[in-house]
């Protein structure tokens, strides 16, 4: 398959625990863009917590504004845009976020996401007496949507600096203009779709 869209933003999807954010500041300092979180507008927007979102509105009522988060960031051009790891579950939101952006799934194994994630409190989904178990039933089941991004990368046994490395190569290698935005139908390589790894 090929890319036959425009490409204005990099948007990074994937589980809890895969390095969403951190690869997304460190992939905005190297390659000087814009660097927007989809959880941090929701909690902006809603004043709440993403954890008092859950609690008190329920997890549909988060998926709403998440939703509204997504139509939001896809307007963006030359962000590096991370999202909540849920955002894949519905597809308008695939579909808004690859209207502008090239999506990258940071995956890692459940082992890894677990000792990740273990000693944090802000994710109301892992906060269940087995989250290892848990870890491994949602990856599981969320796979076939995380297989709708563009391209995977294995962060299991890479830094932060290695996983942003690893997608600014890419870019050099496939020889894509990040800045100024492509022109609707612009001159460029397109790139084959495979796995980083
Ligand atoms: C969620 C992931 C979280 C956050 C919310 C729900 C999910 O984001 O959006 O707790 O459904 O996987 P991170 O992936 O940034 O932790």
């Amino acid at each position: 398959m090929q890319l036959q869209r425009n490409i204005a933003n990099i948007v990074l999807v994937g589980f809890m625990g895969t390095g969403k954010t951190s690869v997304g500041h460190e992939l905005a300092s190297m390659l000087n863009m814009n660097f927007i979180d989809t959880d941090d507008i929701i909690e902006q927007d809603s004043s709440r917590s993403i954890s008092d979102i859950f609690t008190n509105m329920g997890e549909e009522h988060f998926r709403n504004l998440e939703s509204k988060a997504v139509e939001k960031v896809s307007k963006l051009s030359q962000y590096i845009i991370s999202t909540g790891g849920g955002v894949v579950i519905r597809d308008q939101n695939i579909q808004n976020l690859k209207s502008t952006g090239i999506l990258f799934h940071l995956d890692a194994a459940p082992e890894v996401i677990f000792q990740r994630t273990k000693h944090e409190t802000q994710r109301p989904l892992l906060k269940v007496d087995d989250p290892m178990g848990k870890i491994r039933e949602m990856l599981e089941n969320r796979a076939p949507f995380y297989a709708k991004a563009d391209y995977r990368i294995d962060t299991s046994q890479l830094s932060v600096k290695e996983v942003a490395e690893k997608i600014v190569e890419f870019y050099k290698m496939n020889q894509i203009p990040l800045n100024p935005p492509l022109a609707k139908g612009g001159n460029r390589k397109e790139i084959s779709e495979n796995c980083l790894k």
